[in-house]
């Protein structure tokens, strides 16, 4: 059992003229210079046609033909205008409504949004809407093992793994529709930590079901990628996988010819190499960039990609070592080799130079590399977010990090990832997704808000976090409503107060979590719940060296060097605590107590104040909650109140572990009396 996420079409309530209007327009949906055996065309067709059945609860006429029609809705391959790469125009015609695209990946996204603002209620008598999607490549990567639990997984079990086998049901293909129609293009189904039965995904034991699965996703635009272990070649006997090695060389490009003639459609490979554990080509004193390049020459005669990430670090680090950084480490492992990958090669590197903390500055690989394909990869699984039991709307910080200004001609991070820059085609957005076998896909309901975000806003990173909430809050509740009338979820209630709940989310988390950046102050390993102190004394080298007298890493010139691999307008602002902005204060720098921010409140007074705000915001949220029950359908109302229960107790818990340990460390009490313990 599972839900259908926002797509679960319901009947529309013709209440005016102009909805009956609409029904009779709707009824007749002609394909135009369309080819019918079109994988995609046929997606589109049933899309279509569950849809209006469904709104308008009567039978839709579709013809397939080549002449052009004035009256209701047309889909059309048109040439002559060029609307762009998966490109569409939704546009009013004489008497109804067009749809226009260069190829069908366009009409598939073009007829997804024009259901959607059906839905929304969108569809006014003037439309012309011409979108091509921002970023080339839109990608989710799952963390799924084969056994069938996913790495930071929060919301039950794999929908594509089993028992080392994989798993293709209708799920898969409710799956597709769901990720195709906020625009994602493609999708890794296995763990970067490739381990197990998974290192056999791409041999005889799984080619025909990998080569079903690519088939589905294709019938929505979708590329199935797949990550591999770097060192495979050992796993079938070599005795190396130097990169440089002539017998590793030939016996990759064996696999890239037998993979693409058993799994035509794969996309490519997506590695984790020489980060924490996993094999790569440092064993062999070969750079990152000889790793690369190796596998991309191998799979590029089949048009495929490697994806190589940037998540290098020695995860082993002495706490007495005050010189080594883990925030340096992505950049002085990758910038000198800008400009050194193949062309189908992408480096994917993490939003930060830490690992989805709360709060961290934006890489500085972003505007360190002016000749390399470059791809942001986001976390939408909550792994230090509240693990899908705390609502955190995620959107908000990913345009942030879009809009940051690399000063690197003048680029954000949006300019160099969409392939504006460059001008390159092999660049975008993948988010680590959040989803998993629960009926909800995403164990608590208001996570699905992030599934939803991070599609569109990879499709369009210019939209507003607050419209992407306040649609995805419509879409989704108006399919929760069961038996109750669209125009009752459409009224303004629900949607604002969700899109409100939504917004206050993450700094409401920042809040009660670690302060100014800091991160890092959650229980190692499991990274749920606060523990000060868990990896100050854990081998593993993220340290806050919190003493009595001060907190923070200093990472300016005079300490770990890291703000250099700035471009010097960023360098300079994060260099001085004047400049930087708070809300980083104690990543860049090592700071006393009573330090006074711009607010007028010293370092130590912000944490107890922002600890007590970050728990009272929690409680309103959920108050807010409570005002929806019988608004909303029991079930989500249930579901998302009994997390919205533990939050509560869990923001508290957060408030006093973290106030209490500085209470105790500084000796410096709270100006308002509250309880320290
Ligand atoms: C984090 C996470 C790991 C994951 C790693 C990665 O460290 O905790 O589970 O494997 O990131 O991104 O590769």
């Amino acid at each position: 059992m599972y839900s259908s996420l926002w797509l679960n079409y319901t009947k529309l309530t013709l209440s005016d003229e102009k909805e009956k209007r609409l029904s009779d327009i709707l009824s007749d949906v002609f394909f135009i210079g369309c080819d019918p055996e079109n994988r995609i065309c046929k997606s589109i067709k049933n899309e279509i046609d569950t849809a209006f059945s469904t709104i308008f609860d009567r039978k839709i006429n579709i013809e397939f033909s080549d002449e052009d029609r004035e009256t209701g809705l047309s889909l059309k391959i048109v040439s002559k205008e060029k609307l762009g790469d998966e490109g569409y125009r939704i546009k009013t015609s004489e008497e109804g409504f067009v749809i226009e695209a260069n190829e069908y990946n366009g009409l598939l996204y073009g007829a997804f949004r024009f259901i959607e603002m059906l839905r929304l209620g969108k569809l006014t008598e003037e439309v012309n809407i011409i979108k091509t999607p921002d970023n080339p490549l839109r990608m989710l990567n799952h963390w799924d093992n084969m056994t069938g639990d996913i790495e930071r997984g929060y919301s039950g079990n794999s929908f594509f793994f089993e028992d080392n086998e994989m798993i293709i049901n209708d799920r898969t293909v409710m799956y597709a529709r769901a990720v195709a129609s906020v625009g994602i293009n493609a999708v890794v189904i296995n763990n970067v930590n490739v381990k197990g039965e998974a290192s056999y995904l791409i041999s005889e034991r799984h080619y025909e079901n990998m080569r079903k699965l690519s088939e589905i996703f294709a019938d929505y635009g979708i590329k199935l990628f797949v990550s591999v272990n770097y060192a495979l070649p050992m796993e079938y006997g070599l005795d190396s996988a130097d990169p440089l090695d002539e017998r590793v060389i030939v016996w990759w490009n064996n696999k890239c010819k037998e993979v693409h003639e058993n799994i035509p459609l794969l996309g490519g490979f997506l590695v984790k190499a020489d980060s924490e554990g996993r094999p790569g080509p440092f064993t062999y004193q070969r750079t990152q960039a000889d790793g690369a390049n190796m596998l991309a020459r191998a799979i590029a005669p089949y048009g495929g990609l490697i994806i190589w990430r940037c998540f290098v670090y020695n995860c082993k680090q002495d706490w007495r070592d005050e010189k080594t950084d883990r925030a340096r480490a992505g950049y002085d492992y990758f910038r000198d080799l800008d400009g050194k990958f193949e062309r189908n090669v992408i480096l994917q590197i993490k939003n930060g130079p830490m690992d989805f903390q709360v709060r961290e500055p934006v890489s500085p690989l972003f505007g360190g590399m002016e000749h390399t394909n470059q791809m942001l990869e986001v976390q939408i699984a909550q792994e230090y977010t509240g693990q899908q039991r705390h609502v955190c709307y995620l959107i908000p910080w990913f345009k942030e990090v879009l809009t940051f200004n690399t000063h690197m001609k003048e680029a954000s991070v949006a300019d160099i990832v969409s392939g504006r820059v460059m001008g390159n085609k092999n660049a975008g957005m993948a988010a680590v997704c959040n989803t998993g076998n629960d009926y909800n896909w995403t164990g608590h309901d208001l996570a699905g808000a992030n599934l939803y975000g991070f599609g569109r806003l990879s499709f369009d990173t210019s939209l507003p976090a607050e419209d992407i909430a306040s649609e995805w809050a419509r879409l989704y509740l108006a399919s929760a409503v069961g038996e109750k009338s669209f125009e009752n979820i459409n009224g303004k209630t629900v949607v604002d107060t969700v899109t409100d709940i939504l917004m206050r989310s993450w700094p409401a988390y920042e809040k009660y979590n670690a302060p100014l950046g800091i991160g890092w102050m959650c229980v190692p390993n499991i990274h749920y719940g606060p523990d000060v102190d868990g990896y100050e004394y854990s081998p593993w080298g993220t340290y806050h060296k919190a003493d009595h007298n001060a907190i923070g890493r200093d990472r300016t010139e005079s300490g770990t060097g890291f703000v250099s691999q700035y471009r010097k307008e960023n360098a300079d602002m994060y260099s001085s605590p004047e400049t930087c902005p708070e809300e980083l204060l104690l990543f860049f720098h090592r700071l006393p107590y009573n330090y006074v921010l711009k607010s007028g409140r010293t370092i130590i007074q912000h944490i107890y104040d922002t600890h007590f705000e970050g728990a009272e915001e929690v409680l309103k949220m959920y108050e807010a909650w409570k005002s929806l029950k019988g608004l909303i359908s029991d079930d989500v109302y249930e579901r998302a109140a009994s997390r919205f229960e533990h939050q509560v107790e869990h923001s508290k818990e957060w408030r006093d572990v973290i106030n209490s340990y500085f209470f105790r460390k500084t000796g410096i009490k709270d100006d308002k009396g509250r309880d320290l313990y």
